[in-house]
C-alpha cells in the first residue's frame, strides 16, 4: 500500500532566549505563577532582520538534508503558519525561491496551531493519492510579532521557530497510518488577531487606536476547550487504526501548555515517560510545536522504526487534528 513516510526533519530556532526572569521585569508576573499555570520556563524570540521565513527555510534544508532529497525533487510545499512574512505572497513561495524547489507548488494554510497537523493530512491525501510524490511541510510563526508584550495573560505564552519534515512516497507498512482532521468555528472570536486583515486593516484608525493587530485570547475558555478537542482527535486515530493507549510509542502533542498536555495523556492513559514534552523552553510556537518536538525526538535518538507516533493539535478557529504514523 502507498503511504506517506517521513523520510527526514528539520527545526531551527532563534538565538535569543526569553526568560520568565526577563518577562517579570515587562509585566506584572512572576516565574513561579508561569511555572506552575503553564510549565513554560523560557521561549525563543526573532531578532530584528529576522522572519517566519528565516526559520522554514533553515528547518526545510535541513529536512532535506536528512532525507537526502535536493529541493528540486519536491513536488508540493505546504506551509501551515498565521505570521506569515506578507499577507501575499504566501511564505511557501519565498520559501520555495530560497530552497529551489522549483517542481514544488508552494502554498500556506491557515489553521493557527493544527496547521502541521493540516499540512499533513492534506499531503498524504496527494501523496496516497499518487498526485505527488515527494513533499516538505512546514509549521513556522514568528508569533512575538504579533503578541501584546504588555498583556500578562498572553505574553507569557508564545514563542518562535519553526519545524518540517520531508514525505515520501513509500509503498510498504512505514509511514502515515491516518490522520485526522477538524474545525469548529463557532468559537473563531475566543483566539484570534482582530486587525490587519480585510475586517479592520492595518492602516485603520482603530487597528491603531484599539491596538487590534495583537493576539486576543480567552484563556480559561481555550483551556477546556482544548482537552477537550485533543481527546477526541486522538481517539479518532486509535479508533481508525484498531490501537489503544498501550501501542503507542510516543505521544507528540501541540506543545502550548504542560497542563493542557498531562490533561490529555491522563485521560487517554498514557504514562509521563510516553509523551513528549518541550514547552518549558519554547513556549507556544503554535503551528511549528509538533514538527519542532518530532524533530528533537528524532535527532536525540528516541525514535525507533516501526515505534507507533501519535501527534494531537489544537489552535485557534477552532481548529484540531491528529495524525498515527509507523516511524
Ligand atoms: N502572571 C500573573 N498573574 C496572571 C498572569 C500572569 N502572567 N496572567 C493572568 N494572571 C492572573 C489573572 O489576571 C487572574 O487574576 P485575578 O484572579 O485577580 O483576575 C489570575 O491570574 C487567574 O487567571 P486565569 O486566566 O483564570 O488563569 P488560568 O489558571 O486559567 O491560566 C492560562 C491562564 C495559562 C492562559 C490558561 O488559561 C491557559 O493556558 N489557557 C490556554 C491558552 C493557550 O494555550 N492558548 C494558546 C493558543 S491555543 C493552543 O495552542 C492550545
Amino acid at each position: 500500500m502507498l503511504r506517506a513516510r517521513i523520510t527526514g526533519t528539520g527545526s531551527s530556532l532563534p538565538d535569543k532566549i526569553l526568560t520568565n526572569a526577563d518577562l517579570e521585569h515587562m509585566v506584572d508576573t512572576s516565574d513561579e505563577w508561569i511555572t506552575s499555570r503553564t510549565g513554560i520556563k523560557q521561549r525563543r524570540i526573532a531578532s530584528e532582520g529576522e522572519f517566519t521565513s528565516t526559520f522554514a527555510i533553515e528547518a526545510s534544508r535541513r529536512a532535506l538534508a536528512m532525507a537526502g532529497i535536493s529541493a528540486d525533487e519536491l513536488d508540493l510545499i505546504i506551509m501551515g503558519t498565521v505570521t506569515p512574512d506578507f499577507p501575499f505572497p504566501s511564505a511557501a513561495c519565498i520559501i520555495q525561491r530560497e530552497i529551489g524547489a522549483k517542481n514544488a507548488v508552494a502554498f500556506d494554510l491557515s489553521a493557527a496551531c493544527s496547521g502541521f497537523i493540516y499540512g499533513l493530512s492534506i499531503a498524504d491525501s496527494f501523496i496516497k493519492g499518487g498526485q505527488k510524490k515527494k513533499a516538505l511541510v512546514i509549521g513556522a510563526e514568528v508569533l512575538s510579532r504579533i503578541v501584546d508584550w504588555s498583556d500578562r495573560n498572553t505574553c507569557i505564552l508564545f514563542g518562535d521557530g519553526a519545524g518540517a519534515v520531508v514525505l515520501e512516497a513509500n509503498d510498504g507498512e512505514n509511514g502515515i497510518l491516518s490522520t485526522h482532521i477538524y474545525s469548529n468555528g463557532s468559537f473563531w472570536d475566543t483566539l484570534y488577531q482582530a486587525g490587519c486583515g480585510s475586517r479592520n486593516p492595518a492602516s485603520s484608525e482603530q487597528t491603531i487606536e484599539q491596538r487590534l493587530f495583537f493576539i486576543k485570547m480567552e484563556g480559561n475558555d481555550v483551556f477546556k476547550h482544548a482537552v477537550r478537542a485533543l481527546e477526541e482527535a486522538a481517539f479518532a486515530a486509535l479508533n481508525a487504526n484498531s490501537m489503544s493507549a498501550s501501542d503507542i510509542s510516543l505521544f507528540i502533542p501541540h506543545q502550548a501548555n504542560r497542563r493542557i498536555i498531562d490533561a490529555t495523556a491522563k485521560r487517554l492513559g498514557l504514562p509521563d515517560n510516553k509523551v513528549f514534552v518541550n514547552v518549558h523552553n519554547y513556549g507556544n510556537t503554535s503551528a511549528a510545536s509538533i514538527p519542532i518536538a518530532l524533530d528533537e525526538a528524532s535527532r536525540s535518538g528516541l525514535l525507533k522504526k516501526d515505534d507507533i507516533l501519535l501527534f494531537d493539535a489544537f489552535g485557534g478557529g477552532f481548529t484540531y487534528g491528529s495524525a498515527m504514523v509507523r516511524w
